[in-house]
């Protein structure tokens, strides 16, 4: 099945995910370091993953997207946009997300793909604010989203973990 394009960098492409996709995906859900501060999932959670991912395409038209790199046309991860509504911590925002498998670590990627769907999130979708969710231990990520303009905000706590709420707000 082909899928339709989202978003293009200088070096990526992130594409709307298919079911052929599942396999990549859980290879890179699957290893401990990458996930070490998320929920670590096999390829049977990979395909509710998937299931997930496909419903919020319909009911948003937007969610996570694959990473596909340009230069390898490998599937290197996961990245996109998220509908958050978590009462418990009085937050209703869209949450940019992001995770690279290792091998591509460290090479500005993710800060790469973070920026254009920053700027997907306000001008295509026409958000007024975006937010991540970050372990407070997960400095990687943090710096990231530091690097894509975001600003720490407070410390919630999820699922029994301290989480940090980074945000920014749309200058137009
Ligand atoms: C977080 C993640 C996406 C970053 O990907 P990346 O492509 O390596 O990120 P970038 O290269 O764009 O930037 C990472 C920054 O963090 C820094 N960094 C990386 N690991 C670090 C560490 N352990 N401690 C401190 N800084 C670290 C890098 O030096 C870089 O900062 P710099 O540009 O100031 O040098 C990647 O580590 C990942 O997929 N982690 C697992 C999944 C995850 O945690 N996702 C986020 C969930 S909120």
């Amino acid at each position: 099945m082909k899928a339709s394009i989202a978003i293009e960098t200088q070096r990526l492409l992130l594409r709307h995910f298919v079911l052929e996709d599942a396999e990549q995906l859980a290879s890179v859900q699957a290893d401990p370091i990458v996930m070490k501060y998320l929920r670590r999932r096999n390829y049977q959670e990979t395909l509710a993953t998937l299931d997930w991912i496909f419903k919020c395409y319909d009911k948003y038209g937007y969610g996570l997207w694959a990473v596909i790199h340009k230069a390898d046309n490998k599937l290197i991860g996961r990245a996109g946009l998220i509908w958050q509504n978590l009462p418990a911590i009085n937050l209703k925002d869209v949450e940019i997300a992001y995770l690279l498998a290792q091998d591509y670590w460290g090479q500005g990627l993710a800060t790469e793909a973070a920026m254009a769907i920053r700027d997907y999130g306000f001008e295509v979708i026409g958000c007024k604010r975006l937010i991540s969710l970050i372990d407070s231990n997960n400095i990687a990520s943090q710096k990231v989203a530091l690097k894509v303009g975001l600003t720490y905000e407070r410390e919630v706590t999820i699922e029994e973990k301290p989480v940090d709420v980074y945000g920014i707000v749309s200058s137009c």
